[in-house]
Order: structure tokens, then C-alpha cells, then sequence
């Protein structure tokens, strides 16, 4: 089978990288939608029209699943077109196609609790609040999908979104290391003042965030563990693939690497990430 992996950028390749890494036989398809990146300044509805036909790219070039390896487009996108615009679709292919994003295998993972977990009880009584901080973008933050989806699942657990401007941005820029050390400080030190402590545990909420991870884990404390999101989201892919034989990974393991904006190699930084040079098509 074919498993588009779609984000705005070069960020969802950390997804990439893990769900690679779990289903290495299937053939993979990446599209960053360069030409419209970045997606978290942007309002609602320009996310969705730019996601959907982000997929309807994959799925015209043969792919059977897409995974939005974006929380941007996840958070205020994902919903939508599974409701929308996914069943028509699905019947003028005449193929089961689906999109999975990345958003409930992070909450599943910070929660651990299964997504399918019935709403908490409101009376219980809390021992210990767990702060859970979320970096991400201003749309993810805007649209409060972590703090909404945790808190009908666990009540003794807080979260903080610290909305990190333009840094997903600079990430795709390319930009100086000790400029993106010092926004990383900046907004884990902004965090940390409204919190008035430390959170307990973070997740990195934007794909691109995990390529400078080192940044992060060094402006955090040493104690305060990250979930991360791109083995989770891998994870639950992998246990959705052997619950639906329909889809059969297969054991072709391309991979091809497409983008809307500039084709050619990537910044040194998605590079060092990835180990190798990396080259993208136009798609
Ligand atoms: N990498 C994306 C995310 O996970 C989007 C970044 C952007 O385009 O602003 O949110």
C-alpha cells in the first residue's frame, strides 16, 4: 500500500521518520505544502481548503491512507473532512481511502487512555494535578483541542498551550541555531511564568518543533519528561493497519518526497535531522 504523509512543511518528516521506521514495507509519499507553509498564522477555513487538496494530491497519485502529520491542519482541519468532504469523495474514487491524523494518538498518549475512553467523572476527587505544557501554533493553540479533548478524559490533568509565533516558520527557513535557541527559551520561560512553575510534562504540538527537540529538551528541565508525538502517532498507526486487512502494508518501501513549492534539497537543518541530503519533486 502507499501512506501519504502530508504537512505543511518539512515538519511532519519527524512523523515520517518514525512511521518509516514501524511499517518499513509499505511504500510512503510525503507532500509539504510549501507554497502555502506556514499554516499556523492562518485562519480556519484557508486550512482547510489547503488540506484537503494536500490530499486530494495523495490520494490522485495512488495513495490509500494519508496521515496529517500536522497538528495545525489536524486540529483545525481533520474533523471537518472526515465529515464533509472524506464519503463523497470516498464514492467518486471508489476507493477506501481515509486520513488519520496525529492530534488523538498524542492525546491517547499523554492521556493513557484509549480515544474511545468514556467521559470522565466530573465529582472525582484529585489527589495530584499533572501540567501538562503543549508548544505549538497560534492556530493549534487557538483551536484548544488539547485542552478540550484531555479534560473530557482526565481531570487531574492541566494543560498550558504556549502559542510559539513564528518559530515553525524560521524551523522551515532554515534559521541560525542560536536564534531559534533563544525563541525556544523565550517561549519555555513564558510558559514556565504562567504556569509558575515548570509543567511536569510537554509535548512538542507542532511537527516542525521536533526537529530542534534538543533545543527544547535543553531549555526544560532535565525532570520534565516529553511525549512524543511522532513514535505515538507511528504506534497508532500501525495498531489501525492490523485492525483494518484491508490495507495491506506490502513490501515495496518506496519513498518519494513532493513538494508545492521549490523542488531540490532541503535546509541544513531538516537535513541533519534526517542523516542524509534530502531531495524533493514538485508535486
Ligand atoms: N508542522 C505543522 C504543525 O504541526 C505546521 C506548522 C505551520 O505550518 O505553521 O503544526
Amino acid at each position: 500500500m502507499s501512506i501519504g504523509v502530508f504537512d505543511s512543511g518539512i515538519g511532519g518528516l519527524s512523523v515520517h521518520h518514525a512511521l518509516v521506521r514501524r511499517i518499513p514495507g509499505a511504500d510512503f509519499v510525503y507532500l509539504a505544502d510549501q507554497a502555502n507553509t506556514p499554516y499556523g498564522g492562518r485562519r480556519g477555513e484557508e486550512i482547510v481548503a489547503l488540506t484537503r487538496a494536500g490530499c486530494e494530491r495523495l490520494f490522485e497519485g495512488g495513495c490509500d491512507l494519508v496521515v496529517l502529520a500536522c497538528n495545525t491542519a489536524a486540529a483545525v482541519a481533520l474533523r471537518r473532512l472526515q465529515q464533509t468532504w472524506l464519503p463523497a469523495y470516498r464514492r467518486e474514487l471508489g476507493r477506501a481511502v481515509n486520513v488519520l491524523g496525529i492530534i488523538v494518538p498524542t492525546i491517547e498518549a499523554a492521556t493513557g487512555l484509549p480515544w474511545t475512553h468514556e467521559a470522565r467523572d466530573r465529582g472525582e476527587k484529585i489527589e495530584h494535578l499533572d501540567v501538562l505544557g503543549i508548544f505549538s501554533t497560534p492556530a493549534t493553540a487557538a483551536s484548544r483541542v488539547y485542552e478540550i479533548e484531555i479534560d473530557k478524559r482526565r481531570g487531574d490533568v492541566a494543560v498550558f498551550s504556549q502559542a510559539c509565533g513564528t518559530l515553525a516558520r524560521d524551523i522551515e527557513a532554515g534559521a541560525a541555531e542560536g536564534e531559534l535557541r533563544a525563541a525556544v527559551e523565550g517561549h519555555v520561560r513564558a510558559l514556565t511564568r504562567r504556569i509558575g512553575r515548570p509543567p511536569d510534562r510537554a509535548i512538542l504540538g507542532c511537527t516542525h518543533y521536533e526537529i530542534i527537540a534538543d533545543l527544547f529538551r535543553a531549555a526544560l528541565p532535565p525532570a520534565t519528561p516529553l511525549v512524543h508525538q511522532p513514535d505515538a502517532t507511528a504506534a497508532a498507526i500501525e495498531r489501525y493497519l492490523a485492525r483494518h486487512p484491508e490495507y495491506d502494508p506490502g513490501a515495496g518501501g518506496r519513498r518519494d518526497f513532493l513538494t508545492t513549492g521549490r523542488p531540490g534539497a532541503q535546509n541544513g537543518l531538516i537535513e541533519r535531522f534526517w542523516g542524509a541530503p534530502l531531495h524533493f519533486d514538485a508535486a
